[in-house]
């Protein structure tokens, strides 16, 4: 992946900015993991792009993609627009329970559906598995709540930014493993799932669905 040049695209908004951007590219592993299972070419939406780092790496690594995401905290998408300039990608303010989504060959949620309570989650996910074109797939990094302590961790570190404001939404809804995925099979899709912690002390799990 193609990490130097996704992180100059934060330079123009301070060290600072560059330096968060290296940090969480190199130091989460969900952004390889889910590059690995894009290809070049295809339509790509994120759900929930906060500053674009998923977005900004896909461009810099996949060539000719098309690129889409949106979020509804005003202050990390003014970020992602500024870092994404001149890349084609279109961006806009929206919230994943309402926004209307376009036809894509995959759609990315890292991070994003645990904010909401579980019966939200579900009908998220069933707008997002409406967005795939046939063949489609729909990638969701989340945490798990029945992964031992490293639950614990990533659920009280959770509910810490969001009482401070670092990220917006409704609460923290961590479910078990098999809850997640049994959503997602439910609607239609096969599902791996695959922890994706590596050295972080985060319960992190990556769910890859196909739609048939
Ligand atoms: C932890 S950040 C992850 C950002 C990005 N997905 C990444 O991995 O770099 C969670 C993001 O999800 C966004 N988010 C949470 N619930 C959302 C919703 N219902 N609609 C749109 N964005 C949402 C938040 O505003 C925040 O930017």
């Amino acid at each position: 992946m193609n990490l130097d040049a996704a992180v100059a695209r934060y330079l123009p908004q301070g060290k600072m900015a560059e330096g968060f951007a290296r940090g969480k590219m190199k130091g989460d592993p969900a952004y390889a993991a889910v590059l690995g299972l894009l290809r070049p070419g295809m339509r790509v939406l994120d759900v929930g792009c906060g500053e674009g780092y998923l977005l900004a790496l896909a461009f810099e690594t996949l060539e000719g993609t098309t690129l889409h995401g949106f979020d509804h905290d005003a202050r990390r998408l003014a970020s992602a627009e500024a870092a994404l300039a001149g890349t084609g990608a279109t961006l806009w303010s929206g919230d994943a329970r309402t926004t209307e989504l376009p036809e894509v060959d995959a759609v990315c949620a890292l991070d994003v559906l645990h904010y909401q309570p579980p019966e939200e989650q579900d009908a998220i996910l069933a707008r997002l598995v409406g967005a795939l074109a046939p063949g489609g797939l729909l990638l969701v990094r989340d945490g798990r709540s029945d992964g031992g302590f490293k639950s614990t961790v990533v659920t009280w570190s959770e509910r810490f930014a969001v009482a401070l404001g670092r990220h917006k939404g409704d609460g923290v809804f961590f479910r078990p493993q098999d809850a997640m995925r049994g959503a997602m099979e439910a609607l239609g899709l096969e599902v791996v799932a695959d922890a994706c912690n590596d050295q972080t002390p985060f319960a992190n799990v990556l769910f890859v669905g196909r739609r048939p």
